[in-house]
């Protein structure tokens, strides 16, 4: 990521973290570090709460599950929801890995294959003047198809139809073709407020030329 990177996320903390919470991110977090050696591997971008990321762990138990969120609270919220109350990760989400940063910098330190590569509601950044701080531009989606096993998938939902609209526009500039394939997916925290106030989620599924 060069250092001129324009910042795409919006808070990195929220609200004063438990001290259960606390404990999670000193001694649990350090475990679960991504490692680009681990393969059958698939990343979710800016997982806010980590709902998805859940089901994606139990649905593919036999796969890694990476995210990236650089919204401590987030981070803190999943661990929370994967660890007992011994403060250890439950059987069912052993294959999660989580980046704490900006997946930027996740790809400047190793190159991934992964299968499929998720990005969930990414912020839409409305106002004209704010533009440059979409995450999902023609230089961004490059560096996920470069990131991307040969026949993997990128699947990006949102419910701002101007964001969607203006993505397709970016990939016209990159070598990732739009493919005509289903997926499932849950609601996310995001979903379920319906911040845009819309209701259908439109999908883009890419993959690599
Ligand atoms: C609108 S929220 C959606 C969260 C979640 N996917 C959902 O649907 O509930 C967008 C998330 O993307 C994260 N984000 C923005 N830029 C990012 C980046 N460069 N790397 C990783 N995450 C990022 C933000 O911190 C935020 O949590």
């Amino acid at each position: 990521m060069e250092k001129q990177e324009i910042r795409t996320f919006g808070r990195r903390h929220g609200k004063k973290l438990s001290a259960r919470k606390e404990r999670l991110i000193e001694t649990v977090l350090p475990k679960i570090a991504p490692n680009a050696d681990e393969k059958n591997s698939i990343l979710e971008i800016g997982f806010g709460a980590g709902e998805h990321m859940r089901d994606l762990a139990i649905v593919n138990s036999d796969k890694i599950i990476v995210g990236a969120e650089p919204f401590v609270n987030g981070v803190a919220a999943l661990l929370s929801a994967i660890c007992d109350e011994n403060e250890t990760i439950t059987p069912e989400y052993k294959n999660l890995r989580i980046w704490p940063d900006d997946v930027r910098l996740l790809f400047d330190k190793a190159k991934f294959q992964f299968d499929t590569i998720w990005v969930l509601h990414p912020d839409p950044w409305p106002k004209a003047r704010h533009e440059k701080r979409r995450l999902l531009n023609a230089k961004f989606l490059t560096l996920l198809g470069q990131n991307l096993a040969p026949d993997g998938r990128i699947i990006i939902g949102t419910d701002h139809w101007e964001y969607y609209d203006w993505i397709l526009e970016q990939v016209k500039r990159t070598k990732l073709k739009v493919c005509n394939s289903t997926h499932d997916t849950i609601k996310t925290r995001y979903q379920q407020k319906n911040m845009a106030h819309t209701t259908e989620v439109k999908y883009i599924i890419l993959g690599v030329e």
